[in-house]
């Protein structure tokens, strides 16, 4: 059937509100803003000669700043309603720019050494050790030579998990590989309703250690504050890590 409107989708992006918009499938928020690891994502895509890949994009925050200024992006999410708000949401000028991939990442098909760079922002947090090491593995193969991956992810230091700090350092003290996994985040906080039941709160040890193993070389691997997270999530200004590592 035709679509006169040429758009995707039967919804509409939720309201941003206070800076946040809502996921469909209780993934938690798709944040409104550029975090500055996202920003330098953006910043690379647009002078990348090859295509760059956005992992849970969502409704496509970094995805349409990156085709904005020129990139040829691959849109993921697990989500398909996500993926057609995104598309409707992309001038009809810079479509021919954007693929979209549903499917759980990283149990995707991409052509190896096909990505310049690859974004997955605040999304490996909600998996598993072994998910998350075969992410890095697996954007290892589909990264080109030179190529660069940005990732960007919550940590244990928030305000919701205050409770679970003398666990964290306690796991950390006998060399636990992944010191922030929380099985249940239900029973932490109530807060954490609107999220996977798993969250798996990364540390800069942790990101640097996959993805130094996965055979990236580290640009860089810091904390950042969230002044625009609500009060109640914000602790010491280390609520976000992000990583930038090159495939050399
Ligand atoms: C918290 S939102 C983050 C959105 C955006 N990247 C941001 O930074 O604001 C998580 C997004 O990742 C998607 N997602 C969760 N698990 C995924 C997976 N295994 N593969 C692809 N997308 C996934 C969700 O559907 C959701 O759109």
């Amino acid at each position: 059937m035709s679509n006169p409107d040429n758009t995707k989708s039967d919804s509409h992006m939720p309201d941003v509100e206070d800076g946040f918009v809502k996921t469909l499938n209780n993934t938690g928020y798709m944040t409104a803003g550029l975090d500055r690891f996202s920003q330098t994502f953006v910043d690379f895509a647009a002078h990348a000669p090859i295509r760059v890949m956005d992992v849970g994009a969502a409704y496509g925050v970094a995805t349409l700043a990156a085709l904005k200024c020129g990139a040829t992006v691959l849109a993921n999410d697990i989500d398909e309603r996500h993926l057609n708000i995104l598309y409707d949401r992309v001038p009809a000028a810079e479509r021919s720019r954007l693929e979209l991939l549903c499917g759980q990442f990283p149990n995707i098909e991409v052509k190896a050494e096909s990505l310049a760079a690859t974004l997955i922002c605040r999304v490996m947090h909600f998996f598993d050790g072994a998910a998350i090491e075969l992410s890095a593995k697996r954007v290892h193969e589909w990264t080109v030579s030179g190529g660069k991956v940005f990732v960007i992810c919550e940590t244990p230091f928030v305000g919701t998990l205050t409770a679970f700090a003398d666990e964290y350092a306690r796991r950390k003290d006998q060399g636990d590989p992944w010191p922030g996994l929380i099985l249940d985040m239900h029973s932490y906080t109530p807060r954490a309703s609107g999220l996977p039941k798993l969250g798996n709160w990364l540390d800069r040890d942790v990101l640097t250690r996959v993805f130094s193993e996965a055979g990236f070389a580290i640009d860089e691997c810091e904390y950042f504050a969230r002044p625009e997270f609500p009060d109640w999530l914000q602790l010491d200004g280390k609520e976000s890590v992000g990583l930038i590592a090159t495939k050399n």
